[in-house]
Order: structure tokens, then C-alpha cells, then sequence
């Protein structure tokens, strides 16, 4: 590491002490929320992304570079035909009802996950996205979609052993930033804060490597009701932590600056 690679990564972790640049969510609950209603899943899933939208307008009052949902997992295919068509219906929308707004927002729109095996119809309107908004310069909205951590890594190391295989590269050159590179965020920094509702306490499959020094909150709340107070109160509870990377706390930091 050299000095001014030291010097970026205290930048980095003083600047993510106190505001998070990169915000992930994991948006848990719409079905149990739908369910204590006597209401069917589907609209705990629409009353979501109402959820969803108040949450993006609340990243840019907020000042946030970049928030990352987790809008649809590769695991999700699984569930029953009607509700994978319900949240693909509702993907929809979302993009067609809100692209316009999220443009005039100078919100960037980036989308990861797997899109090789995606219907032609959700792949171009995923396309339009990015491509409407690439020159964007305001918040970085991360739509995971199709999208699981343990595919993205695997997909990352085929890359690199094709590579190999080719003799493009040596099997030592591989290291941490080499495999980064390769990941569908390759250009997107590390979440600083990744938040899920609904008090469930697990990742899920999402964003893994990108989560090794990530600062988790769990809320007890359902995903629809997740408003900017929410939020706020997350960030609040992060600018608490103290984040270390491996290296020491804040108070045996300075006291080894001062000595
Ligand atoms: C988890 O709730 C949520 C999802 C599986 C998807 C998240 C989707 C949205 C917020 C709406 C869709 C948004 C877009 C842009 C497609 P759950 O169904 O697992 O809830 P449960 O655990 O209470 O059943």
C-alpha cells in the first residue's frame, strides 16, 4: 500500500463515519404486511414500491450517492407463478411510471444481476433505464435484479479462469481487486450501510463480498412501511458506529496520531 492509498482509505473511512456514501436495502415484509391486513400479497408488494419511491426521493433530500435494492433475487423464481409475474408486472411499472421523474431527479439508474436468461421485454426496459439516465451525475439508484451474490462470484471467478485458461493471465496475478473488478459492481464502491426490514437478520444472498465491512441495521418494521424517518433514524444509528477496517478505534487511532 502506498501513502496516498493510506491516506484515500482514512478519507474514506472519515468520510463513512459520519455519512454513508453507499446505502443497500433488503426490503423484507410486503407479504407479512399484506397478510396482517387480510390482504393479498400482491398488494403488500405494490403499497412496496410506494415504499420504494418515497425512499429514492428520500436518498436524494438525504444526500446519498448511492442506494442499492434489492428488488428481485435470483432465488425468487421460486415462488409461485403468480406472484413472480405480480413483481415482474410491478417492476414494470415502476419503471415505466417513474423513469421520467428518477431522469428530471438526475438520478442514475444502474441494474445488476444476471441478464443473460431474462425475458427480451424486461431486459430492454432494464437497458432503457440505464441508458436514459447513464449521464445522470445526482443519486446512483443500484436496481438489484435477478441478482444473487453467490452467482455474481462464481460468474466472476469463470471469468478470471477463462483468462487463465487463455494464458491472458497468471493464476497469482488473482487477488481481492481482481475478482472486484469482475463483479457486476465493479465501478460501484462497497455499501457502508446495509439496512433490511421486517427484523429478519440475514443477507439473504446479497451483496456478499461487497458487505465485508458493511455496517448492518435490522429494523423491526415491514418493508411498506418504511418511510424517510426510517431511514434517517438508520443513518443516525450508523453515524454511532465506529468502523474500523481491520484497523484500530477511533480513540487508539488519534492517541497513536497525537503520540
Ligand atoms: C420481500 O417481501 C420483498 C420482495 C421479494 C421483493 C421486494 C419488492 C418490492 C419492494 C416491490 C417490487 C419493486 C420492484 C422495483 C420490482 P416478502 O414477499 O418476502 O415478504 P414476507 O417475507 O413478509 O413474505
Amino acid at each position: 500500500m502506498t501513502e496516498s492509498d493510506i491516506l484515500e482509505a482514512q478519507t474514506n473511512a472519515q468520510r463513512a463515519r459520519t455519512a454513508p456514501r453507499h446505502v443497500a436495502l433488503i426490503m423484507d415484509g410486503n407479504g407479512r404486511w399484506a397478510a396482517k391486513r387480510g390482504l393479498p400479497r400482491f398488494e403488500g408488494h405494490r403499497r412496496g414500491v410506494e415504499a420504494l419511491r418515497r425512499t429514492v426521493r428520500a436518498a436524494i433530500k438525504l444526500n446519498i450517492g448511492y442506494l442499492t435494492v434489492y428488488s428481485f433475487s435470483a432465488e425468487n423464481w421460486s415462488r409461485p407463478r403468480e406472484e413472480v409475474e405480480s413483481l415482474l408486472t410491478l417492476l414494470h411499472r415502476f419503471i415505466r411510471n417513474d423513469l421520467a421523474e428518477l431522469h428530471a431527479s438526475n438520478v442514475r439508474v444502474r441494474v445488476i444481476g444476471a441478464r443473460a436468461d431474462l425475458a427480451p421485454d424486461i431486459s430492454d426496459l432494464l437497458r432503457e433505464a440505464e441508458q436514459m439516465t447513464q449521464a445522470n451525475s445526482g443519486l446512483t439508484l443500484v436496481v438489484a435484479f435477478n441478482y444473487g451474490a453467490r452467482q455474481e462470484i462464481a460468474a466472476a471467478a469463470r471469468a478470471l479462469a477463462e483468462m487463465v485458461a487463455q494464458g491472458r493471465l497468471r493464476p497469482e496475478e488473482i487477488d481481492a481487486d481482481a475478482i472486484a473488478r469482475r463483479l457486476d459492481t465493479a465501478d460501484i464502491p462497497d455499501p457502508d450501510l446495509i439496512i433490511r426490514t421486517s427484523g429478519e437478520q440475514r443477507l439473504s444472498n446479497f451483496l456478499l463480498w461487497q458487505a465485508a465491512y458493511a455496517e448492518f441495521v435490522f429494523l423491526p418494521i415491514l418493508w411498506p412501511d418504511f418511510d424517510e424517518a426510517a431511514l434517517s433514524a438508520a443513518i443516525a444509528e450508523y453515524a454511532h458506529r465506529d468502523r474500523r477496517f481491520g484497523g484500530l478505534e477511533a480513540a487508539a487511532r488519534s492517541a497513536k496520531t497525537a503520540s
